[in-house]
């Protein structure tokens, strides 16, 4: 009998390979770092081949390093950055750029020229989201008519467009595909009818023969070239990493909500099986699709969260390792009246603003860099408790808990003041990778290495609660301060 499932996790900063077990249990984990490439200002790339060299090796290594022979893995769940393009060569296998990464901000002109053309409401109807450099169709357009050749080659056939998910299946088992949760993050995709939209594609000028068929984020889609690991795995699970971390969270019904705290901040709400088009900026997309149905969440993208702490380490060099920044932050009582926010890819949910830029406000001569990492921390709680207050605006009921993951969300202050500056209870699970469990149990699901969804949502445990401490008052003069400072951030790069 086959022990294990191993999931797939490739996120902005690293790729990781981690083994579950029946019980939910992390087995073995393996991670690498791969290159950030900044180009110009607002410009993010990265390397679509060390994408997947980094995800292999990972693989390999986890596989190694436990003594688990491919053989005893029943199937292969993938969770992936999301939005992020590549667009590559179907007979050579060979990218023909670099991969537009999500946070990269080249393609506004062309969101904005659509919005000038009236187009947005369309877009945001069909889509649920809002017309944003963010998502992939107007990156796609940008590689079409800035690669030299591109779109001849494209109208040719020659060429497959595919987000990560797409890319690392073509690179196992030389199959174009993708699910409908990734889908749903290219502005090409209408998420009511679960298909690829041709009148949006023409706004795009996108050819359709460019795109992956999108089969269900649970199901035996493919299996991986048996002589990549030494025996065909079925590849059964496929979600972009915030929706397989919401399903790992076990959200799986209307009202229940989650926070990643990754290179971004995503909060996720389960709606329902029919979409909620936001009235607060917020977007609706797809969660999963399973043999039953599709779900729908409503979604908060903060851009920069983890990735500020990065900045603490790479940028200013006033920490060695992220896990520094709790200690750097409780050597002073407060932020000392700094507020940051972080806006270095301008600000996501629910301000789209593509021009804001980072900007650290109420420094004085005794601010220090203690100062400064607590302002980073709280940027973090308090973007997403902007995007909290959207999301209740939008909601039929209160949010009455709010379940946590990610890297950061093992930050105790950060979660103190989150749910601070919340009024919600933050609450943590045992299991923190939830992005990597999500896409483990999307694949386990179909290939009964799991039973049921409940099966699943029964192995969620808690381990802590974090209960709202501040005073009503407190937190309505903190949010007023942090709406100044983020007032005083947007448009700067117009
Ligand atoms: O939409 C971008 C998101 O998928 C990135 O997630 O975990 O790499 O920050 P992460």
């Amino acid at each position: 009998m086959t022990k294990f499932i191993l999931a797939i996790d490739q996120g902005t900063t690293s790729s990781r390979a981690i083994l579950f077990d029946r019980a939910g249990h992390i087995h073995g984990a393996a991670q690498q770092e791969f290159r950030q490439f900044f180009p110009q200002p607002g410009w993010v790339e990265h390397d679509a081949n060390e994408i997947w060299q980094s995800q292999r090796a990972v693989i390999d290594e986890v596989l190694r390093s436990n003594g688990v022979p491919a053989s005893d893995i029943a199937a292969i769940g993938i969770a992936n950055q999301r939005e992020t393009t590549v667009l590559w060569d179907r007979a050579t296998g060979e990218p023909v750029a670099p991969a537009i990464v999500w946070q990269d901000r080249r393609s506004t002109p062309c969101c904005e020229e659509l919005r000038a053309d009236g187009h947005e409401d369309l877009f945001q109807q069909k889509t649920g989201l809002v017309l944003d450099a963010y998502f992939s169709g107007p990156k796609l357009k940008w590689l079409l008519d800035n690669v030299p050749g591109a779109r001849a080659r494209a109208e040719r056939g020659e060429l497959a467009f595919g987000t990560v998910d797409s890319w690392l299946i073509f690179k196992m088992s030389g199959k174009h595909l993708t699910d409908p949760s990734n889908a749903a993050r290219t502005l090409m995709f209408n998420i009511h009818t679960a298909r690829w939209d041709d009148e949006l594609l023409a706004l795009l000028d996108i050819s359709p023969g460019l795109l992956p068929e999108v089969v269900a984020s649970s199901g035996v889609a493919a299996h991986t070239d048996a002589r990549l690991f030494g025996v065909a795995v079925p590849i059964a699970g496929i979600a972009g990493d915030q929706q397989a971390a919401t399903f790992g969270q076990a959200c799986h019904s209307p009202g229940m909500a989650k926070n990643t705290y990754g290179t971004g901040c995503f909060m996720l709400m389960h709606t329902g099986q029919t979409a909620t088009i936001s009235q607060n900026k917020l977007i609706s997309t797809i969660g999963w699709t399973l043999p039953k149905g599709t779900d729908y969440l409503l979604e908060g993208s903060v851009f920069m969260a983890g990735a500020a702490i990065q900045w603490l380490r790479d940028g200013l060099g006033i920490i060695k390792s992220a896990a520094e920044v709790e200690e750097l932050a409780l050597a002073v009582p407060d932020n000392g009246g700094v507020l940051f926010v972080p806006a270095f890819a301008g600000l996501g949910a629910p301000h789209w603003d593509a021009y804001a830029r980072g900007t650290m406000v109420g420094m004085t001569r005794g601010t220090n860099k203690s100062h400064i990492a607590r302002a980073t921390l709280e940027s973090i709680a308090l973007q997403s408790a902007d995007v909290l207050d959207a999301m209740q605006a939008d909601a039929a009921m209160p949010l009455t808990q709010l379940r946590v993951d990610g890297g950061a969300a093992r930050n105790n202050l950060l979660m103190q003041f989150q749910a601070d500056i919340l009024g919600v209870p933050v609450v943590r699970p045992v299991v923190t990778e939830t992005t990597a469990l999500g896409a483990a149990f999307l694949a386990g699901l179909a290939v009964g290495f799991w039973a049921s969804q409940e099966e699943i949502a029964a192995q969620w445990q808690m381990e802590r609660r974090f209960e709202p401490a501040m005073a009503k008052d407190e937190r309505a003069q903190r949010m007023g301060e942090w709406r100044r400072a983020v007032e005083r951030s947007r448009a700067w790069s117009q």
